[in-house]
């Protein structure tokens, strides 16, 4: 083959790509915090023979049928909801993801949001910066313990166990809910296997962590929350869609629950007049789950050890394995 041509869907710093440019000629759309059109995405793939991908672009059989020499496509994220796995397979395209770099940073992230959420920390930071401290109370700002509580993990692969290990330090009483039992987390971390609507009645702290597919689309629902108990905090790390925004807010609104901790939305930039974000029990960010400085990089390079290998003729490190 000449030299392969790969195309990078947002701007990426120059010293990460390196090795890249070295084995291929590689395009990078120029914005850093704006997505690549969709018309000049569907340009590009026509003649790309690698694509480097964001959560946000979606990779379907519109964009593959247009892209005859597209041999693999690195996801910058495990998740990989926004790639058609099975127009992949009949495009023969190699979709590649990034696990295992992510999973310390994002149990990070979950626990920190957890901890935000208990605590009341954003709101007690807005409380003193906008003025309003005049006075110490007993009651001031006072939150929920996170110690001896219970966390139920949904979803419970290495983020989920990555939390849970974090949470064993808070002497918290594990439990979880997955496809498939977690031996290591039972065994290492004293996690026990839930049914779900029993984890929903029983955890202080239900944690979000599911990929986002047709079966979990609005799991989280009216009659999820009402089941949660009216002390429990809501923590969503997984995927938005796999919660009904409306109920959840409704549930919050009506004190079925007390309080949630999103990082992930139904719709991401969320609307800053979406309904969920007037709430002061809501502890929202703007899907930063792997954002450290350390593992953006490691994702970036894994992206590109995954491009370079496959337009190598070799098996990527991590491709996509459902
Ligand atoms: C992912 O990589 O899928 C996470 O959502 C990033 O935070």
């Amino acid at each position: 083959m000449a030299i392969p041509k790969v195309f990078i869907t947002r701007r990426l710093p120059e010293k990460c790509i390196k090795p890249l440019q070295q084995v291929a000629e590689v395009k990078m759309w120029s914005e850093e915090y704006k997505p690549v059109p969709r018309e000049v995405l569907l340009q590009e793939v026509q003649t790309s023979h690698g694509l480097l991908t964001m959560l946000s672009d979606r990779v379907d059989e519109t964009l593959l049928a247009q892209a005859p020499q597209l041999k693999c496509v690195a996801n910058l994220a495990v998740g990989y909801d926004n790639i058609d796995l099975e127009a992949c397979r009949l495009h023969h395209v190699i979709p590649c993801n990034t696990p295992d770099v992510l999973t310390e940073t994002t149990a990070d992230l979950v626990f920190a949001l957890l901890m935000a959420s208990g605590r009341r920390l954003i709101e007690a930071n807005d409380y003193l910066k906008q003025g309003k401290w005049q006075e110490w109370g007993p009651f001031l700002m006072a939150g929920a313990d996170i110690h001896h509580k219970t966390i139920g993990i949904v979803g419970m692969g290495r983020i989920g166990t990555a939390v849970a290990r974090r949470a064993q330090g808070f002497a918290m009483n594990v439990i979880y809910h997955n496809r498939r039992r977690n031996v290591e987390a039972e065994s290492e971390l004293g996690a026990r296997f839930c049914g779900f609507e029993s984890l929903l009645e029983t955890a202080d702290f239900v944690v979000n962590l599911i990929p986002y597919t047709e079966t979990t689309k609005g799991l989280f629902n009216q009659n999820a929350f009402t089941k949660m108990k009216k002390t429990a905090l809501f923590i969503n790390a997984g995927r938005g869609a796999t919660v009904d925004e409306d109920a959840l807010y409704q549930a919050l609104l009506e004190g079925e629950i007390a309080g949630a901790g999103l990082d992930v939305f139904s719709q991401e930039p969320i609307p800053k007049e979406h309904p969920l974000l007037t709430l002061e029990q809501v502890v929202a960010l703007p899907h930063i789950g792997s954002a450290s400085v350390e593992t953006r990089k490691q994702m970036i390079s894994l992206c590109c050890k995954n491009l370079m290998r496959t337009l190598a003729g070799e098996k990527p490190i991590t491709p996509i394995e459902t």
